[in-house]
């Protein structure tokens, strides 16, 4: 029976192919397929690069720029507004300027029976002025529904907002524009798949990186407020495009960036006079994975940090100088990243080793204490409930940095704040081995359930099998093989 399943199937394979022409015939797919991107011989120097290492930064640009869907943002034209007529310019926070309501799936590599949507909508940067940032959303074949849930039978699917963590600084560096949405099978193809829908804002900055009035958009990375509002205008718009589609009510999950982005969040909602008021009464609670809640005590490499951080900095405090915490030779690197908008690995790999790149006196500037202020949610009110997770060896996000925002927080704000740690996880590994969990939480609340444990709480999840048998961090990342000649690759593509 197997076996003549199997034999009809290589049967459908071949004549697809027979009948093709040969060109179609597979082929060695590389991981840099869609670009041809070299450094220049005045980068190189810019950057005092030598040619062999400036190969190796080329071959990760390469392998970046082939998994942007349609050529990424600033080839997609859905990301332009410059065009926008200036009588329909947006005179507030949360409309949609733009609606993509049928996003062609084929340059995404999104699951089989899921399907996007994008929009471009306004919001405000960390000073109030009004931009344009993009989203998308991410549907369940069907929405999910809920026993005994206020609306068991309702049409609309429920609404998980996301905020993800670090995707990039530059506008290709949107989840939206990216083949696998960045996060994949982590969040958002999990949600979908579980009935949610997914509304995804890319932050501002990310994505749509010129104004309607033709200004530079710089994504401000780490100021938590401005993440969070770029979050709940996304959510305003979405529902205001779908309003059958989408519920009302919504939860909001976030990681790593995106974490202190939930976090902050749920601060906002808590706040006497906050500009939300149409959404406070439909949050339902918070997940929390990862969140930095100390900024600049991560212990990643604080060379490419401090340039993701600095590079747009004089936009918030006009008097910085990214020579305050970069050497020359640091200020250059970050200089040739802005010029070919370098990922988080590029730029990784242009801004190390530490000594080279950082200034041994920054820790001490005004910026670092200034700054802080904007990024580190904790030990303030929260609009409960919410459910933090952390991996106790995250070597990014320390379980101790997370630790001490939970306790301060609970002796000083107490809420319903569920603290739940994962020995021997890690800064993603987290999301999986709590993903159960984190799912569960939802549901309930979705459920209209009472908290299972409310309160501050703590307490550790325990691995089935000895730790060390399980994998700890990712060996793949899902690549797009939608062409012919690598129809080889997808024997689940049928
Ligand atoms: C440039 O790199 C070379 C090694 O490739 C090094 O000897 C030199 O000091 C560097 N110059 C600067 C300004 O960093
Ligand atoms: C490859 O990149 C080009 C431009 O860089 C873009 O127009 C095209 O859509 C990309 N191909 C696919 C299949 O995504
Ligand atoms: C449940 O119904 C209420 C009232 O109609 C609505 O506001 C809310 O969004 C619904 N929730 C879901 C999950 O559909
Ligand atoms: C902040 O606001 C001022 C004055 O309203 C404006 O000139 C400046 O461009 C704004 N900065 C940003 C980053 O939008
Ligand atoms: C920033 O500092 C560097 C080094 O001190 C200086 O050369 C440069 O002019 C400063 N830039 C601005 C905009 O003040
Ligand atoms: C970046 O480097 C280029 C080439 O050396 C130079 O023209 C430009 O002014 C630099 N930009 C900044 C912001 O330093
Ligand atoms: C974590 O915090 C505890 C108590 O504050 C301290 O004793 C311990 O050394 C810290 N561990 C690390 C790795 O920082």
């Amino acid at each position: 029976m197997i076996c003549l399943q199997r034999l009809a199937i290589s049967a459908i394979v071949l004549k697809l192919v027979v009948a093709q022409d040969t060109t179609l015939l597979p082929t060695i797919h590389s991981t840099g397929w869609n670009s041809s991107f070299e450094l220049s011989a005045e980068q190189l120097k810019l950057a005092n690069l030598t040619t062999d290492y400036g190969a190796i930064i080329n071959t990760i640009i390469n392998f970046d720029r082939s998994q942007l869907a349609n050529g990424g943002a600033h080839q997609d034209e859905f990301y332009d507004v410059q065009n926008l007529p200036k009588d329909q310019w947006p005179t507030e926070s949360g409309r949609t300027i733009k609606l993509q309501k049928f996003t062609d799936p084929s340059s995404f590599s999104i699951p089989p029976k899921t399907a996007m949507s994008r929009i471009i909508y306004s919001t405000t940067n960390l000073n109030g002025t009004l931009i344009p940032a993009s989203a998308y959303i991410l549907w369940p074949h069907h929405p999910k529904s809920f026993r005994g849930g206020r609306n068991a039978s309702a049409s609309s699917a429920p609404v998980i907002l996301w905020t993800h963590g670090t995707s990039g600084f530059y506008a290709d560096g949107a989840p939206s524009t990216h083949r696998g949405l960045f996060y994949e099978d982590f969040v958002p193809f999990t949600l979908a798949e579980a009935g949610y829908a997914v509304v995804a804002p890319d932050y501002a900055g990310l994505g749509v990186s010129t104004s309607w009035d033709g200004t530079f958009i710089p994504h401000q990375y780490f100021a938590s407020e401005a993440g969070a509002g770029d979050a709940l205008n996304a959510l305003r718009a979405a529902q205001e495009s779908f309003p059958k589609e989408l519920s009302d009510d919504y939860v909001v999950l976030g990681h790593s960036q995106g974490g202190a982005v939930a976090w902050t969040l749920s601060e906002i909602l808590a706040r006497k006079n906050h500009k939300f008021q149409d959404v406070v009464k439909h949050h339902l609670g918070t997940v929390s994975l990862a969140p930095p809640t100390d900024i600049f005590s991560l212990s990643a490499g604080i060379g490419p940090f401090l340039a993701w951080i600095g590079k747009d900095l004089d936009q918030i405090f006009p008097t910085f100088n990214l020579s305050d915490w970069l050497t020359p030779l640091g200020t250059k690197r970050t200089n040739l990243s802005n010029q070919v908008e370098g990922s988080q690995i590029v730029s990784s790999y242009l801004l190390s080793p530490e000594e080279e790149i950082v200034q041994p006196d920054w820790k001490e500037t005004w910026s670092v204490e200034a700054f802080g202020k904007l990024a580190n949610p904790g030990n303030m009110d929260f609009k409960g409930p919410m459910l933090v997770l952390q991996g106790m060896d995250d070597p990014v996000v320390t379980y101790n940095m997370t630790n001490n925002a939970v306790d301060k927080t609970c002796k000083n704000h107490p809420n319903d704040l569920e603290f739940l740690n994962i020995p021997k996880a890690n800064h993603f590994g987290v999301i999986n081995a709590g993903k159960q969990n984190w799912l569960r939480w939802i549901e309930d609340r979705f459920a209209s359930q009472p908290l299972a444990r409310p309160g501050c709480v703590k307490s550790n999840l325990e691995s089935l099998m000895p730790q060390e048998y399980y994998q700890l961090t990712a060996n793949s990342f899902v690549l797009w093989a939608g062409k012919p000649q690598w129809s080889y690759e997808i024997p689940t593509a049928a």
